[in-house]
């Protein structure tokens, strides 16, 4: 690693499978036993660890990682190089609530919380085959702050089947009225091989979801969020540290069943870019927590890459993290920039899109291919 990277950590279990979700995700049939689990993640940890590693976020993502007992998390954490300024995310579902008491997630290390709200009207999270109601995610989150949480992600869905620009900007105000630091607003995307590709719901058409975006983002504007990547909105500098070293393209280690990573070295003066991968199925990863697949990025893909996460960014980033990232100078890539420059599309001062250039994104990266 060239710098601190992040460390993700994917909890494969969810309590039942939404029909609109493609992440490695299984449903629990009967008892899941997480002390295997841990220690499966521990004997990766020591196959994957470099002595010089030190950890500036650490993400525990899923699946629902809410259903790991505090208990594991936080005997995982204490074998872990982790920076004392790091910020360690736990993604939370609000309907696993019965399980868990925030206080012990905190004494485990957690100190910022994503919870997985999606939406507060209950047809809609009836429709997404959400496991909770509207008033769990309220109350989870009134006990996140009681127990002293004090920087928390809202995710909610947007453009969801049969819904309104009044419901969609409902939902947001809710959200906003909670006060947390950070909103993630995703709009829905139906994902091959899941139960919404098969039998797809009506969605809103296409002038619809154009009102919708553009009433949401003037909402969260006017409420004092700052839009800083495609879907996260964050009050004041409190932008998610270890996904913006995604979108700065930094490096991060990743362990658990189907965790990614990516690692940069030099060699020859010459940056070369891994990405690695660890058996998605529960089982085979406990059965073989050590085997990571590596593979190294292609030159060519680097750029594409490298651009796919940095131009999320509404301010993208310095050409000195392109250059550090990727091993190649902006001359490399000047032709094609000029080119969406004089579309209004990318900046002429930054590595970084214009207001358009992040409506069309798509075609953005098109030129990168
Ligand atoms: C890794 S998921 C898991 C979070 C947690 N398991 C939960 O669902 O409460 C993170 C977020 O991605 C968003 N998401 C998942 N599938 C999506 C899809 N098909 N379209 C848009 N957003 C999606 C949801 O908002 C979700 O909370
Ligand atoms: S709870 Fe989250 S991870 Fe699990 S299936 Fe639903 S969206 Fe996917």
């Amino acid at each position: 690693m060239l710098e601190r990277p992040g460390l993700y950590i994917h909890y494969p279990w969810c309590v039942k499978k939404c029909p609109y979700c493609d992440f490695n995700s299984h449903p629990i049939k009967g008892d899941v036993d997480q002390e295997a689990y841990r220690l499966a993640l521990e004997a990766d940890w020591a196959a994957q660890s470099q002595t010089s590693d030190v950890f500036a976020s650490v993400f525990f993502g899923g699946g629902t990682p809410s259903l790991f007992h505090p208990k594991h998390i936080g005997r995982l954490l204490d074998k872990l190089p982790i920076a004392a300024d790091a910020e360690i995310t736990l993604e939370v579902n609000p309907g696993t609530q019965e399980y868990m008491e925030f206080s012990e997630y905190r004494s485990a290390g957690i100190n910022r919380l994503s919870v997985g709200a999606q939406s507060f009207d209950e047809h809609k999270l009836k429709r997404l085959g959400r496991i909770h109601q509207s008033t769990d995610t309220t109350t989870a989150f009134i006990e996140a702050r009681n127990a002293g949480f004090k920087n928390i992600n809202l995710d909610l869905m947007w453009g969801l089947p049969e819904q309104t620009v009044a419901d969609a900007l409902s939902d947001l105000q809710i959200a906003i009225d909670l006060q947390p630091e950070h909103i993630s607003w995703y709009q829905l995307t139906i994902e091959a091989k899941t139960e919404f590709a098969k039998r797809t719901p009506i969605l809103p058409m296409e002038q619809e979801i154009y009102d919708m975006e553009q009433a949401g983002l003037a909402l969260l504007t006017e409420a004092g969020f700052h839009r800083y990547e495609v879907s996260a909105f964050a009050k004041s500098d409190q932008l998610c540290k270890h996904n913006l070293n995604y979108w700065q393209f930094g490096d991060y280690v990743g362990l658990g069943a189907g965790a990614h990573g990516k690692h940069s070295t030099r060699q020859d003066q010459k940056l070369i870019a891994f990405r690695s991968s660890k058996p998605s199925q529960p089982r085979l990863y406990m059965a073989n927590p050590k085997i990571t697949e590596q593979q190294q990025v292609a030159a060519d893909d680097l750029i594409l890459e490298f651009m796919m996460n940095a131009l999320r960014l509404t301010d993208g980033v310095d050409w000195r993290i392109f250059k550090q990232r990727t091993g190649l100078t902006q001359a490399s890539i000047l032709p094609v920039w000029e080119n969406l420059v004089t579309r209004d599309l990318v900046r002429a001062d930054r590595c970084a899109p214009t207001i358009k250039g992040t409506r069309y994104l798509d075609s953005v990266l098109q030129q990168f291919i």
